[in-house]
């Protein structure tokens, strides 16, 4: 929603979601505030076929700009005990689905050599944790998967641009959907606000910058947490500290 807010000024949208009661009242406010051209398309990205209208339909746009591949949801346990089903909706939703519309926007940008896409990963992407296995490993997937499209729009001199944005906690509906308590996941210091993670975005996309880290605390903890030797990692995981 705060992509879609911050972007109306400038662009005309596509939203894409499940629930279409919150994304038309966006649509509505968005119009009204900024006469930006802003349609919906209701769909379950987990779905192939809905996957595959969503795809056609960015396929046809003459004029794609971005894509924020952004939806994505948390889940907590050891893997064996965690559903199946809601595993695999998991690495259909942040890859599966990724993978599609990635590859349908990039046919679109590259020929057009112009535009970006912006993969929405996390600090999970680099801090694997317990009870967290499937979450974590579609991240690193994400930024791995972005870091490579990065290389090959390198090599073919191409100006698209691509992003994998790594968040800490950030306030939105993600924690509440877990019923996690936010105040005993982290202190308040290491929250950021959708806004912050946003504008960091945008302001690393005008200098192409490939992996974002909003927020210094966080950009410490992750070049700390990264040249920390695997072993003291596992072992400080595993114990829990
Ligand atoms: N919040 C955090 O602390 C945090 C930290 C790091 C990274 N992230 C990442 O940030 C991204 C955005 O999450 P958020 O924090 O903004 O959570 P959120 O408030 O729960 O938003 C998730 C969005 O994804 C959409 N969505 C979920 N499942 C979908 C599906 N199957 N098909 C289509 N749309 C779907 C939801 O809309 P509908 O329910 O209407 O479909 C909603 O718009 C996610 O990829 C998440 O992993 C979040």
């Amino acid at each position: 929603m705060v992509f879609a807010r911050k972007l109306a000024p400038q662009y005309d949208l596509l939203l894409v979601a499940r629930r279409r009661e919150p994304l038309e009242a966006l649509a509505s406010e968005l119009r009204t505030a900024h006469g930006a051209v802003v349609a919906v398309l209701i769909a379950d990205l987990t779905d192939a076929v809905q996957l595959c209208n969503v795809a056609d339909r960015l396929a046809a746009e003459r004029h794609l700009e971005l894509l924020v591949n952004n939806a994505g949801f948390g889940n907590r346990g050891a893997f064996w005990e965690t559903d199946l089903a809601v595993i695999e909706k998991m690495h259909r939703l942040h890859v599966m689905a990724v993978v599609r519309l990635t590859h349908t926007a990039l046919r679109v940008l590259v020929a057009q050599n112009r535009g970006a896409v912006v993969n929405v990963a996390s600090v999970a992407a680099f801090a694997h944790r317990a009870r967290n296995a499937g979450y974590g490993a579609t991240k690193s997937w994400l930024a791995a998967l972005t870091e490579g499209v990065y290389l090959d729009l390198k090599r073919t001199g191409s100006a698209v641009r691509v992003q994998a944005l790594c968040p800490g906690y950030t306030y939105s509906e993600f924690h509440d959907l877990l019923g996690e308590d936010r105040r005993r996941l982290a202190p308040a210091s290491l929250w950021s606000t959708a806004e912050e993670v946003v504008d960091a975005s945008l302001k690393a996309l005008k200098k192409g910058t490939l992996f974002v880290v909003p927020g210094w605390r966080y950009r410490i903890l992750v070049a700390l947490f990264t040249k920390f030797p695997r072993w003291l990692r596992l072992r400080l995981e595993a114990s829990g500290s």
